[in-house]
């Protein structure tokens, strides 16, 4: 690695990628739960050759797979690169021929034009298919088993990293930014693919500005998209600036789509300024609807409009009711809870409906910290907030929920998630019972080595 990639945070400690993949019986402590059956899937990012550019991000790196496979009281991990087309090109190649997220600067003339997707944001199975997602690209499938690569799936263009499925219909709604034929547009897209996995619907608004979306919330009646002034402009990124930005001269807002009507009935509602990169759950109900989210005063990892540096911040719970009754749309926000963390998580079966518990990476001594502390429940109900951590851990993974039954009551079941141990440089899965973290885990897996740290998960059970 050079002398001025090295300095890079994004490849350092537990964020530096491995070089290696591999297949571990983990050393388990404690008794995994009897209805725990099934495999947790992580994604994040992971070069497969050391970044050539002294900018490299953190959203840049090739997508690699970690599968924690929970079965008959063991746990087996395997490690995978998802092997898309870029993927492939490079390995082929043995070096580094992309520009660091599709960056035509310093992409090598041989590859220029070509798909440059990585699938390193989130991971979630839809129509029986596991698919690897990032902001720019189509869903990416792997194979469940041994996470061999499938190829993309026609979305009819870009989708991000965050779809949801509709659990009424078993739709997945999703959401696409910059989605215009110039790099950096004002167009945003949604769409739906069927229960079947097949697309059903897309279609394209204009935006006043364009922002990063990575996010965004789904209700039984409305597609709800925040527009939040991490502004893209590639204008300002030919003339050597940043493509993004922040840039709080623009209004922080949200788009409001009816989904039967689609964007023909978009509405739109200024909210205080702000980032969300994590919206945790959403309902609609007379009056209009609300949205749970974790908030940034400013947008994090993004420099200003100028180049210079952004401001280190945090975000934290909180709720918007929109009220939808009159002609103008209005919103009211509040704080659910104020301490900092990210990768808010909930009881799914509980989607598109009030909700009552929550889960998030915590950051309890490091403030706006990505890496997380501790892990966080919050009941919503009674406000009573419940933290765990303990000593040595250097990373708290986005929690993930997964029901006790398919008909237990909300919040019975388990928490997931892989913490990152500074004291003896491995990582390890661990269990939990979600309505009572302050007993500690109830099993823990360790790894042999360290398990870098990375962005999202789900969990697919087998019954
Ligand atoms: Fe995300």
């Amino acid at each position: 690695m050079d002398g001025e990639t090295r300095g890079n945070p994004f490849l350092r400690g537990n964020f530096a990628p491995l070089r290696s993949e591999d297949d571990f019986n983990l050393d388990l402590q404690g008794a995994l739960p009897d209805g725990l059956t099934g495999s947790l899937y992580r994604i994040g990012p992971n070069p497969q050759f050391d970044p050539v550019e002294r900018n490299y991000h953190w959203f840049g790196g090739d997508g690699m797979v970690h599968a924690f496979e929970i079965a008959d009281g063991a746990v087996r991990y395997r490690n995978r690169y998802v092997q898309t087309p870029r993927w492939q090109t490079e390995n082929a190649a043995g070096r580094v021929l992309y520009g660091v997220m599709g960056n035509p600067m310093t992409t090598d003339p041989s590859v220029m034009g070509t798909d440059s997707g990585v699938a390193n944001t989130n991971i979630m199975l839809h129509a029986g298919r596991l698919l690897a997602l990032e902001e720019g690209h189509e869903p990416f499938e792997v194979a469940q088993g041994d996470l061999a690569p499938l190829g993309y799936r026609p979305f009819g263009g870009r989708v991000t990293a965050h779809p949801k499925v509709d659990p009424r219909t078993g739709e997945m709604v999703f959401i696409a930014y910059a989605d215009g034929a110039l790099p950096l547009s004002e167009q945003i897209s949604w769409g739906v693919a069927g229960a079947d996995g097949e697309l059903k619907l897309r279609e394209t608004f204009t935006a006043p500005y364009c922002s990063m979306v990575h996010d965004f919330a789904l209700t039984d009646r409305y597609v709800v998209i925040p527009v939040m002034p991490l502004t893209g402009d590639i204008k300002r990124a030919m003339r050597g600036g940043p493509p993004f930005a922040w840039d709080p001269q623009q209004d922080t807002c949200l788009a409001i789509i009816d989904r039967a009507l689609g964007v023909a009935s978009l509405r739109w509602v200024t909210v205080p300024t702000g980032y969300v990169f994590h919206v945790m759950n959403a309902w609609d109900d007379d009056q209009g609807l609300v949205v749970d989210a974790m908030r940034y005063p400013q947008a994090p990892f993004f420099p200003l409009v100028d180049g210079s540096p952004g401001k280190e911040t945090s975000a934290i719970n909180i709720r918007w009711r929109v009220d939808l009754s009159g002609l103008e749309a209005t919103v009211e926000e509040t704080v659910l809870d104020d301490l900092a963390g990210e990768f808010p998580r909930f009881d799914e079966r509980y989607a598109q409906r009030p909700h009552r518990h929550g889960w998030f990476s915590g950051q309890q001594r490091r403030p706006g910290d990505i890496r997380g502390d501790c892990l966080v429940h919050l009941d919503l109900q009674t406000g009573a907030r419940t933290v765990w951590s303990e000593e040595g851990i250097g990373g708290v993974a986005e929690p993930v929920f997964v029901p006790r039954s398919s008909d237990a009551p909300e919040g019975d079941g388990w928490i997931l998630t892989v913490l990152y141990r500074l004291d003896r440089g491995i990582s390890e899965l661990v269990v939990f019972e979600a309505l009572d973290l302050a007993a500690g885990p109830i099993a823990r897996a360790a790894a042999p080595r360290r398990v870098p740290f990375g962005f999202h998960g789900n969990f697919v059970a087998r019954i």
